[in-house]
């Protein structure tokens, strides 16, 4: 068989692989190809493959565990608990919990305390126009600020939180308990070393509350900060979609955001499968939290 051909559709992250039928086990070649250009492009695009939720989770698993979402056990395929639904669809007349999904800047499961490795989004349904998925690069990210702030950050840890989810809050309220319930804030580095390029990164996302021991007045100009470094738009890359893309992503060195930019009365669904990544986080627990609240009451004391 031919290998895989890649093109580039970014200078920032994104490249297309054709000549891969994501229906069959990828060959040694193949799979070699794949992955040193998604660890180099962060983010590849199959277009034209049209597969079956099984065939999605069989294509993801070639390149490590596939979560299973339990972290977030509401918005599972019936028959494939790998397999979420992104849709803006209704089902029996009700709206979709996940029709605002990745409305901010994000990377997938840093709530968890094993943010996800890599997901592989794959779209059934798109809208006319619109309805796109941008990506951001956190290499470079990190390796264009300045020496000073890197060393600020290098050993800062950032509290991550499911409830600044945009949107989070007009979920379905018993859902909000149990998926805040199974994920309190967690702790996750900021400039983690990524394990298989082994190059540094500026693991940042809007889901943030505060850095470790410090208190979010003293976060949030920093954070803010560094959020809109992190997705300048010489650092994106935006997928417009084709029906049968499949997409995958380099969880661990992008964010990504999915715009609203399309007219809501048309269908868009999409369905992702996740790879499980390493222990990276600790649960907040009172004694870190004290910290942040002495340092909060000596600010107004
Ligand atoms: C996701 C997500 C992006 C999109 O599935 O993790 O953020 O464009 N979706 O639907
Ligand atoms: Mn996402």
């Amino acid at each position: 068989m031919t290998s895989p051909v890649i093109t580039p559709l970014g200078y920032a992250a994104g490249a297309s692989v054709a000549g891969a039928d994501l229906r069959r086990p990828l060959e040694e070649d193949a799979m070699k190809t794949i992955t040193s250009a998604w660890h180099k492009h962060l983010m590849l695009v199959f277009p034209d493959q049209r597969l079956s939720p099984k065939e999605l989770i069989d294509f993801t698993s070639q390149f490590g565990q596939v979560e299973r979402n339990d972290n977030v056990p509401y918005y599972r395929h019936p028959e494939h608990p790998e397999v979420l639904l992104i849709s803006n669809k209704t089902t029996n007349g009700k709206p979709s919990q996940t029709r605002n999904t990745g409305r901010n800047w994000h990377a997938d499961l840093t709530y968890t305390d094993r943010p996800a490795k890599g997901s592989v989004l794959m779209c059934q349904e798109k809208p006319e126009v619109g309805g796109d998925t941008m990506f951001a690069n956190l290499y470079m990210a990190y390796e264009t600020l300045s020496p000073t702030i890197r060393k600020f950050i290098d050993t800062l840890e950032a509290v991550h939180d499911i409830t600044l989810i945009k949107g989070f809050s007009r979920r379905d309220p018993e859902q909000i308990k149990e998926m805040t319930r199974l994920n309190p804030p967690i702790a996750h580095p900021v400039v983690p070393v990524h394990p298989e390029t082994g190059k540094k990164l500026l693991f940042i996302s809007e889901r943030i509350r505060n850095f470790v021991g410090m208190t979010e007045e003293e976060s949030k100009p920093l954070l803010d900060f560094l959020n809109g470094h992190a997705t300048s738009p010489e650092f994106v890359y935006r997928h417009r979609w084709s029906v049968n893309d499949v997409i995958m992503w380099d969880n661990r060195a992008t964010l990504h955001i999915a715009l609203p930019d399309f007219d809501q009365s048309q269908s868009r669904h999409m369905l992702r499968c996740s790879l499980l990544g390493e222990h990276s986080g600790y649960v907040i627990d009172n004694e870190t939290s004290e910290i942040s609240m002495k340092s909060a009451l000596a600010a107004i004391s």
